[in-house]
């Protein structure tokens, strides 16, 4: 097999493509063929020593893939060889082979392309449990997407159309905004155009006829979520997804008090510990949505699994549209 190893995680230039020997899978582990790894913000983090989970060392990252089981060790029933799934370890994606828990494998059903698969359960997982589980989302209700163009953005639009709801969508640039629409979103707002303090918050007062919207969607952080928040509707609630800019922004409580509005967090990888079978369950729903064709990621480009240093500098530069995926 080979892989992309990191022996010193200070950065994605020291990483490097090497030849390794192909694994056993241990008790509840299987052996995956890897076809296609999506490219997550925790893959950058994890090579600079950065994210919370720090693996030892040597590791692969790579923390969501698709491809078929190659073999099963000890104790697993629910797969079998020749078996397509899509996996969510952490760990081991950008590679030729990997070994995964089995517990954490998704089996695909036929008609599931692995560069679909290998972009879905991340941003999906993330949307759904934000909107439908923390916001409890209502068909009429009125969301507003920030960085609406990004993973978790373009997934959290086709949820929300799905359950009923009218989509503002929010990104920086005109080309972002038009993909936004073609995914369903009723209107977008361009806020690179917008100061923070002022205009955007005129701009969601105008598109929802001064009411605000019902739920806020954040994955970006920064400088908008304040102006945001101070927008939101009576009994609104902010989903505090990410902060993709940087800066952690603080909101004050006072405005949460005077809209009777919640701040709710929102920690998919926690809720998928603690909850096993519900998250299970949304699965399950989220792979039916995927096969009536309600769902489908956005995939901005694949590359060659050698071009992993290229797809970060594309993750990087703030241009992606949806996912960049790697593909043997
Ligand atoms: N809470 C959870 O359970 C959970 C799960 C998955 C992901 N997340 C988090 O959600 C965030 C978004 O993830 P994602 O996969 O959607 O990422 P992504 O595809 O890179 O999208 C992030 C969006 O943030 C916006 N952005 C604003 N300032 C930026 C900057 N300085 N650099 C890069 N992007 C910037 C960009 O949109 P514009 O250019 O339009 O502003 C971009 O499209 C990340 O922080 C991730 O860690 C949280």
């Amino acid at each position: 097999m080979q892989a992309w190893l990191c022996e010193n995680p200070v950065g994605v230039d020291a990483l490097s493509w090497k030849e390794l020997p192909t694994p056993e899978p241990g008790a509840g582990e299987v052996l995956i063929e890897i076809q296609a790894a999506s490219l997550n913000f925790p893959d950058l983090l994890i090579v600079q020593n950065k994210y919370q989970m720090k693996p030892p060392l040597p590791f692969v990252p790579g923390s969501e893939y698709a491809g078929v089981v190659r073999a099963v060790g000890e104790g697993v029933t629910h797969l079998q060889v020749g078996q397509n799934v899509a996996c969510l370890s952490g760990t081991g994606g950008f590679s030729t082979h990997t070994l995964a828990p089995a517990g954490l494998c998704m089996p695909l059903p036929p008609g599931f392309p692995p560069v679909d698969a290998a972009a879905f359960i991340m941003i999906y997982a993330t949307s759904q449990h934000a909107l439908v589980d923390r916001a409890q989302l209502k068909a009429g209700e009125t969301v507003l997407v920030l960085g609406a163009a990004g993973g978790v953005g373009t997934a959290a639009i086709q949820l929300a159309k799905a359950a009923g709801a009218r989509v503002i969508a929010a990104a920086s640039s005109d080309d972002k905004c038009a993909l936004c629409r073609q995914l369903g979103a009723d209107e977008t707002i361009n806020y690179s155009v917008h100061t923070p303090q002022t205009t955007l918050r005129d701009e969601i007062k105008r598109l929802t006829g001064g009411k605000g919207p019902d739920v806020i969607y954040d994955p970006v952080g920064g400088d908008f979520a304040e102006p945001a928040f101070r927008s939101i509707a009576w009994r609104g609630r902010y989903l505090v997804v990410g902060f993709a800019s940087g800066p952690i922004p603080s909101l004050p409580l006072n405005l949460s008090l005077l809209k009777g509005a919640s701040i709710v967090g929102v920690f998919w990888g926690d809720f998928a510990k603690r909850e096993p079978k519900a998250n299970a369950q949304m699965m399950q729903t989220l792979a039916t949505m995927y096969m009536k064709g309600q769902i489908k990621p956005v995939i901005d480009q694949t590359l060659p699994m050698k071009d992993l240093p290229k797809a970060y500098a594309i993750m990087g530069s703030r241009s992606v549209k949806g996912k960049l995926v790697l593909v043997n």
